[in-house]
């Protein structure tokens, strides 16, 4: 069954790996639908976070990137996708994805989200948090793998 994550991913962290890897085992198919938001201006172009992607899963069977513009319910729809997997964090996490699954859930009665707890080893770990480090020259190693290490070293 192919299920739907869909995120930012500026930049794809170990948190977002953790999630897709398992989403994988349990569904076979995890589709990446990477947001392309032209009134957010991201550290890293829409390219640059597909590059980063497809670098990062490039030997993964069962995961394919795409990208979407607008709501995700409509991508959902369009695409006959029915499963959207969500990470959650903590409960500040879950107050805002189930918000998030209830208006989606209204556009599309067909369309579920299923959500999976992070492992707490990555429950600490933001794409933000990142690119603020990143931003200070420091080591990067804990939130996201060598490749993405490498993208912000050349951002900053
Ligand atoms: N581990 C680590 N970090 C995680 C995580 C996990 N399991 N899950 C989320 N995050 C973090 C990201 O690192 C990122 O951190 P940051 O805010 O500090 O940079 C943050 O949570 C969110 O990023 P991301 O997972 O990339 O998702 P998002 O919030 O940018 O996008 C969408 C979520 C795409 C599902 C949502 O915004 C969306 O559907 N947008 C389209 C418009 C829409 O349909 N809106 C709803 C209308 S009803």
């Amino acid at each position: 069954m192919k299920v739907v994550y869909a995120g930012s991913f500026d930049p794809i962290t170990y948190g977002h790996l953790d999630i897709i890897y398992r989403a994988q085992k349990m569904f076979g198919e995890v589709v990446l639908a990477v947001l392309h938001n032209r009134n957010k201006q991201g550290l890293f172009t829409l390219n640059e976070r597909i590059e980063l992607l497809e670098e990062v899963l490039s030997d993964k069977p069962g995961i394919y990137i795409d990208s979407f513009e607008g709501l995700l319910v409509d991508y959902m729809t369009e695409n006959n996708y029915n499963i959207i997997v969500r990470g959650l964090r903590s409960s500040i996490d879950f107050e805002f994805e189930l918000n998030l699954a209830m208006a989606n859930r209204e556009y599309d009665q067909e369309v579920e989200t299923i959500f999976l707890p992070s492992s707490p080893k990555y429950s600490f770990i933001s794409s933000s948090l990142a690119r603020e480090v990143a931003s200070f020259h420091r080591d990067t190693s804990i939130f996201v793998p060598e490749a993405v290490q490498i993208a912000l070293e050349k951002k900053f």
